[in-house]
């Protein structure tokens, strides 16, 4: 037996190597267990998964499809069992359904995908000494919400004329939530949703602002605007406008009513992760994933109460209601001159500068000329583009490092960045073609973050180590891990930023990789699991005994089916390949990675 592997607190365990295995890999001394799977019914009735006997019933009473976003928060008075929340982003019906026909998708069939979509509470429980975890089907606080189910839109934006439908003249009571991607959890224990690409959703899309959000101008590709003309804007034009939002969930309370809040902003939300000011107020960071779009902060003016009476919790469900909406633009330090697109660094050795926050509403003042307060909020995008903001490669999650502060971008890819007819290579996005992405490192002038100017570098810029125009901090390249598309970020414990990829353009599977942040291994950056063909890595949650994982889309590759399946993941051949959750822990049920 060898001895502890070398590496930072809590990322002392033997790096796995990049491969093309059908399952998740793990590191030497490490195992796992599938949490919970597509289709596995959390709800009092809902019937055992049947692949043959789908319904849409069936599918609202179960866990959803392509889990992304996972929170775990603790249940109080129920020892050794969380609440685990999770976003369902997407549905793929050539994977869901057997002898699927993408041009004349059934009624059923459509219903089926509205109820796989959106969000799952279930309460798990942790085996005794170990970091395996199981589902607790039927407890009272399960829940699941759909593309059907109803949401709340509040904050300054909510009643707006731009906002209102045949439906709903109030312009405030929205039915669904949709392609909730990654999120975040706030320090008042709810949870926070992004709904990011909505306008695949929506057909006959025609106006600048529908241009500007991606809307296709003819029919869906899921076609489900022959079901429900709500989703089709030639004839419910404001209905998208009610999708883009961040929506925020109190999971304790399973009667509650989630909140779409829009004063956050409207964009394709990738995630919203808090963090508190000294005086107790939420600050929001947010990415809008785009190439070319930007990235955002919140910064409420109220603060949060701490404790958790019903008086508390009640006031902390409105913190996210009043505050500022802010966009990021970057300038480098170095000359511009020196960013040729190939990512060689700069004169300096670093790819960094300063930054500013560019207010654009408070409240029902609007910052941004020609634009009122309702428009800024309701299309976000069209009001950073006015102020100038920085275009950025493709902003996904970010995390604040509950240690420094620091707050961390996964910037994922941007294959078009330098090429004809779009922008260059600036400092924070210096190569052109950006096939692997890079990670932005931000500090808050004075640590505060409700501050309107920082500083930033790049702490990652991914690829093959051997790639001269990688970057890991500094850190000698032959000690770690190759990397590509960093896309959902978390901290454990110690300081350490976990970081899963979606895409990975090296030819290998994508994966979860942890690095130091601080100290003399910053940087060293350490591939912890690999996920099955097709897949992307979700989630993760990073607990001292456990690492989760959502295995988002496993088998998506072009042309797989359920009659010509891709990967067999997680129960073998013969069965649907299944979007599902997983736990790893140590065989010896230490902690993670000491
Ligand atoms: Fe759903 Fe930006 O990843
Ligand atoms: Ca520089
Ligand atoms: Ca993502
Ligand atoms: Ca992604």
């Amino acid at each position: 037996r060898t001895g502890t592997p070398s590496g930072a607190r809590g990322l002392r365990f033997t790096p796995v190597a990049p491969n093309t295995a059908d399952k998740v890999t793990v590191p030497r001394g490490y195992t796992q267990n599938v949490v919970i799977r597509w289709g596995e019914p959390i709800l009092r009735g809902a019937p055992a998964f049947d692949p043959d006997r789908q319904t849409a019933k069936a599918q609202a009473g179960q866990f959803g499809y392509n889990n992304d976003f996972l929170s775990l928060l603790p249940l109080r008075g129920e020892p050794g069992r969380q609440v685990l929340v999770a976003n369902h982003e997407y549905t793929d019906e050539v994977l869901m359904f057997r002898g699927y026909d993408p041009e004349n998708p059934t009624r059923e069939q459509v219903e089926i995908a509205w109820a796989a979509h959106g969000l799952s509470v279930v309460v798990v429980q942790e085996e005794h000494r170990t970091g395996r975890l199981t589902p607790v089907t039927r407890h009272p606080l399960n829940r699941r919400l759909t593309a059907t189910s109803v949401f709340e839109l509040t904050g300054p934006a909510a009643g707006s004329d731009l906002l209102k439908t045949s439906a709903d003249p109030s312009g405030r009571k929205v039915l669904g939530t949709l392609n909730n991607c990654a999120g975040g959890t706030t320090p008042w224990g709810t949870t926070l949703h992004g709904e990011e690409n909505f306008n695949q959703y929506f057909a006959n899309g025609s106006s600048a602002t529908d241009k500007r959000y991606g809307l296709v101008s003819g029919a869906t590709e899921r076609k489900w605007e022959r079901f429900d003309k709500r989703f089709d804007a030639k004839q419910e034009p404001n209905e998208s406008h009610r999708f883009g939002w961040v929506v925020e969930l109190d999971p304790y309370d399973p009667d509650s009513t989630p909140r779409k809040r829009t004063a956050l902003g409207r964009f394709k939300h990738e995630a919203a992760q808090p963090r508190l000011t000294d005086d107790g107020r939420p600050v929001v960071y947010m990415g809008d994933d785009e190439r070319f779009d930007y990235f955002y902060k919140f910064v409420s003016s109220k603060r949060m109460m701490k404790g958790s009476s019903r008086a508390a919790r009640a006031h902390n469900l409105t913190l996210l209601d009043e505050g500022t909406l802010y966009v990021a633009k970057l300038t480098g330090d170095s000359p511009a001159a020196e960013f040729d697109g190939t990512g060689k660094l700069p004169n300096d050795g670093e790819f960094d500068g300063s930054g500013v926050w560019i207010p654009l509403a408070t409240g029902d003042v609007s910052h941004v000329p020609g634009m009122t307060a309702e428009e800024v909020y309701v299309f976000t995008r069209l009001a950073a583009d006015k102020v100038g903001a920085t275009k950025m490669d493709r902003p996904e999650d970010v995390e604040p490092s509950p240690r420094t502060g620091r707050v961390y971008v996964a910037l994922t890819n941007n294959s078009q960045r330098g090429t004809d007819g779009k922008p260059g290579v600036d400092e924070a996005n210096p190569r052109a073609r950006n096939k692997h992405g890079q990670i932005l490192e931000l500090a808050e002038h004075w640590d505060d973050p409700a501050s309107d100017g920082f500083a930033w570098r790049l702490f990652l810029v991914a690829g093959d180590p051997d790639d001269p125009s990688t970057y890991f901090a500094g850190y000698p390249k032959e000690k770690v891990s190759p990397i590509s598309c960093p896309d959902n970020v978390a901290f454990d414990a110690y300081g350490n930023l976990w970081i899963s990829t979606d895409g990975n353009a090296l030819g290998t599977h994508d994966g979860l990789f942890g690095v130091a942040t601080h100290g003399e291994r910053r940087g060293e950056l350490k591939q912890f699991l690999t996920v099955p063909v097709g897949a992307e890595t979700c989630g993760p949650v990073i607990q001292n005994r456990r690492v989760l994982v959502a295995v988002q889309h496993p088998g998506e590759v072009d042309g797989a089916s359920v009659e010509k399946p891709a990967s067999s993941w997680p129960d073998g051949p013969g069965r649907l390949v299944r979007p599902s959750v997983v736990a790893v822990y140590r065989e010896d049920g230490r902690p993670i990675g000491v």
